[in-house]
């Protein structure tokens, strides 16, 4: 009774195994074609047919590898050592498996085995010296970014991703390094292709949703940083950054809130503090350096006001509302030189008619400020009314006069005696054209800079100007008709201050 049976279960035995083999040898062809699909569905048949073959699993892997698809090939070829430990080609396809994802440990093992198999295996050799490699650049990856030398993790990972192509974890930390570094683009795009094979790669959403904070879109990225913590609830990084981001939003949110509410005193330590919160920030933190400025600014904390501005373009040198705010703050300041560096820049990048025309006139306000300053040399303020502007001329025209202190002009240099002549002109001059109304108007506008000749000094006589000014007044002084020589005694330049005599 039994006979039948056994003969008829080798019998079927016979007819799996041919089939398998049928299976296999079609997938073969398939694969040989390249329709590596078909020739997946072939292995597969074959499997089913004859689960213990260890060369099917082999092949299946070979082919998954052909598909990019590494973690399934990597179990095929797992499954195939398993059933034949001494199947070399099965420990060479699972270490390059291995090496593909990242695994460089792993992979140098499964090579050693092949090397224990045959010790002359030249692509074993080969590729556990790449696995080296990887180990080694690992290594000075994970020293780089300890050392925040996130530049050479990026080139670190470069050189491990050729060999690693399909490794997450190289490509995060790539990601990652980038953002660090303001690459956000590209950044992105690595988080972003990650995440389209993987939606739930806690690592990819925390690099995107860092992307994204510091991008100053910081709602967008708290999302992605809860959502990052859904997947992975002890995420560290993604814990912190989500913590750092919800305070920073909260201290600027209450810095612009209090700034509109002209309550400048507030905002102004509000975002002090803001800028505490995380120095690597660039953009929030430019942003948060350009709103003190503002606040500084209505402070009348000028200084400190261009400082921050400094400190802004040097976060991020395209920000244009930071060039502008410290040009200003130098027009307020008298510093026009780098009021006209700013607006230039400003212009240069933005080319508006607004722009234009505080470019044109921080410029006039330079050169105005590279002529003789007139209230200066009277020693008045650009308020002062006209009759403190003749008071002015009194006073001084008097000091510098060559005759009015015999005692200390005969005993002067003539270096000396010189320059209280040039005085004497220049305050001659000043006055000609401020306490002309027509003349103080084209002076006050700069318009005396549009054409040449006016106030070059040239056109003055200061003893004239002197004469019809105290001439006249019945003050009993004659001048002697030759310019230059007067004679006063000290008693009556005394009585001449101090008399008012307009
Ligand atoms: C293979 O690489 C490992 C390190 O990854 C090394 O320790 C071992 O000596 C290498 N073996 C051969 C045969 O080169
Ligand atoms: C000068 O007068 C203008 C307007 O008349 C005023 O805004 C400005 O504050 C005054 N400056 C000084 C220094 O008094």
């Amino acid at each position: 009774m039994l006979k039948p049976t056994v003969a008829a279960a080798a019998a079927a035995v016979v007819v799996v195994v041919l089939q398998a083999e049928g299976f296999k040898e079609q997938g073969n062809a398939f694969y040989s074609q390249k329709d590596y699909s078909e020739a997946f569905n072939y292995y597969t048949r074959a499997i089913d047919a004859s689960p213990r073959t260890a060369s099917y699993y082999g092949n299946r892997a070979a082919t998954l590898m052909m598909l990019r698809r590494f973690r399934e090939a990597l179990e095929d070829s797992q499954q195939a050592v398993r059933l034949d430990d001494c199947f070399m080609k099965g420990h060479l396809r699972e270490g390059k498996c291995h090496l593909l994802l990242g695994n460089a440990m792993a992979a140098s093992r499964s090579f050693q085995k092949v090397l224990e198999l045959e010790p002359a295996n030249r692509e074993a050799q080969q590729e556990n010296k790449t696995a080296e490699t990887l180990l080694e650049f690992e290594r000075m990856a994970d020293f780089g970014f300890e050392k925040r030398d996130f530049r050479k993790v990026v080139f670190c990972m470069d050189r491990a991703l050729a060999v690693a192509s399909a490794c997450h974890r190289f490509k995060i930390l790539k990601a990652e390094c980038l953002a660090l570094l303001g690459r956000y683009p590209e950044a992105q795009s690595v988080a972003s292709d990650i995440l389209r094979m993987d939606s739930t790669n806690a690592d990819a959403l925390y690099v995107r949703g860092l992307c994204l904070y510091y991008e100053d879109c910081i709602d967008k990225a708290v999302q992605f940083f809860v959502q990052a913590l859904r997947m992975a609830p002890d995420h560290e990084k993604a814990r912190l950054a989500c913590r750092n981001a919800k305070a920073l939003k909260a201290k600027k949110d209450e810095g612009n809130q209090a700034f509109k509410n002209n309550n400048y005193d507030a905002a102004y330590q509000l975002y002090t503090e803001a800028l505490t919160i995380d120095p690597n920030n660039i953009k929030t933190n430019a942003k948060l350096y350009c709103n003190r400025a503002t606040a500084g600014a209505k402070l009348k904390k000028l200084n400190e006001a261009i400082d921050d501005c400094t400190n802004a373009i040097k976060l991020d040198d395209t920000y244009i509302k930071a060039y502008l705010r410290r040009a200003q703050c130098y027009m307020n300041t008298e510093q026009y030189e780098e009021a006209v560096r700013d607006y230039e820049k400003v212009y240069q990048t933005e080319k508006t008619s607004d722009h234009k025309h505080l470019l044109k006139t921080a410029q006039l306000e330079l050169k105005k400020s590279k002529r003789k300053d007139y209230y200066k040399v009277l020693g008045i303020g650009k308020n002062a009314t006209e009759d403190e502007i003749k008071k002015a001329y009194r006073k001084r025209a008097l000091m510098h006069h060559p005759g009015s202190h015999p005692d200390r002009h005969s005993a002067a240099t003539p270096e000396v005696q010189k320059e209280e002549e040039k005085k004497f002109k220049e305050v001659g001059e000043a006055f000609t054209v401020l306490s002309d109304p027509k003349k103080k108007v084209r002076y006050d506008n700069g318009h005396d800079l549009d054409d040449d000749g006016c106030c070059d000094g040239r056109d003055f006589d200061a003893n004239n100007i002197f004469r019809a000014f105290f001439g006249g007044h019945g003050g009993g002084y004659s001048f002697d008709s030759s310019p230059g020589v007067f004679f006063f005694s000290s008693f009556d330049i005394l009585n001449l201050i101090e008399t008012r005599y307009y």
